[in-house]
């Protein structure tokens, strides 16, 4: 029998792409969309497509029982930035639809959760260069102590539950189709817009902050080989490491200017730096490379060339539509 599958936070930036590419992996009628709002209209309209309100049980359960679901990816969170500025509201999100899908596997209801952790784990106690798995967790946002307990506890559920839930501490993810929102690692995205659009980015970032970094193609390709790797060969139960490159703001604007040599770029730090300043600039993810055996595929020039590329195409389209 085929998976199916109820992705939560469908609107965002990684669940957007997620549903289309497992809908092209799996058939469209076997990956249902939901988020709280009709908010990535390319999402909504491209298969069935529920809202679902991920802190409340009902909502979630209801969803579950009407598809017959057995996988959950739950996407919906608050990230670091806005995290900040809405401390409670980030954990009672966060926490609330974590324990809610877990209940869920718990129950018996679904049998697969993919939830994902994040590099903001990590504190300013924790080595920065090349972060191993198992090391010093002290993390200083909302955001990072939300991601550290959820781990806690996905790990606590499959020993004491058997819950079959898999986790990625996913880096800082590059992607043209969907805007993160309320990130620290924004800044990877919106330079590419910026280029496009003014020729000129003011970054929020200092020209040496060094963060690990991943495509969307890579971290799509990483979620879908944990969540269809054998259940033995996923030993780690709160959350692997995964990496692919690292850069500063200073590296992206000059492979930028490779390709647009007018490009300029200013540098206004604000208090995302702090949060950067408590992440660590390199991860290393043998765990995963050797476990279900990640590897990835895209660097810094890769990632430029697509991106000015797609989004060529995009700004290229909605001006020809403005016509
Ligand atoms: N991209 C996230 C953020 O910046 C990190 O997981 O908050």
């Amino acid at each position: 029998m085929k998976s199916k599958i109820l992705m939560i936070g469908a609107c965002g930036q990684i669940g957007s792409e997620l549903t289309l590419k497992l809908r092209r992996l799996f058939g469209e009628e076997n990956v249902i969309a939901s988020d709280i709002s009709y908010s990535n209209l390319d999402v909504v309209n491209s298969g069935i497509f529920e809202i679902v309100d991920a802190q409340n049980y009902a909502s979630i359960k209801v969803c579950v029982e009407k598809y017959k679901i057995d996988t959950i990816y739950l996407m919906a969170a608050i990230l670091s930035a806005t995290g900040e500025k809405y401390p409670m509201k980030a954990w009672d999100l966060n926490m609330e639809s974590l324990f809610h899908v877990l209940n869920l596997a718990r129950a018996k209801f679904i049998k697969k959760v993919f939830w994902p952790s994040s590099i903001a784990v990590f504190g300013a106690t924790t080595p920065k260069e090349f972060t191993p798995q198992y090391t010093i967790m002290e993390p200083s946002t909302v955001y990072g102590i939300t991601k550290q307990v959820g781990e806690r506890w996905c790990e606590y559920y499959h020993k004491k539950y058997d819950v079959d839930v898999r986790s990625l501490r996913y880096p800082g993810i590059i992607s043209w189709k969907t805007l993160p929102g309320g990130g620290t690692t924004d800044y990877a995205v919106e330079i590419y817009h910026k280029a496009i659009t003014d020729g000129f980015y003011d970054c929020f970032l200092t020209e040496e902050t060094e963060l690990p970094m991943m495509f969307m193609d890579d971290a799509i390709k990483a979620t879908i080989d944990i969540m269809t790797a054998n259940k033995d060969a996923v030993k780690i139960r709160s959350s692997y490491n995964l990496a692919a490159i690292s850069f500063t703001p200073k590296e992206l604007a000059e492979s930028i200017k490779k390709h647009i040599p007018g490009f300029k770029i200013t540098y206004t730090p604000d208090y995302r730096q702090d949060i950067a300043n408590s992440w660590p600039k390199s991860i290393n993810d043998s765990y995963a490379r050797e476990d279900w055996k990640w590897k990835h595929q895209f660097n810094i020039e890769d990632i430029t060339k697509e991106m000015l590329l797609q989004l060529n195409k995009k700004y290229g389209a909605s001006l020809n539509k403005s016509k």
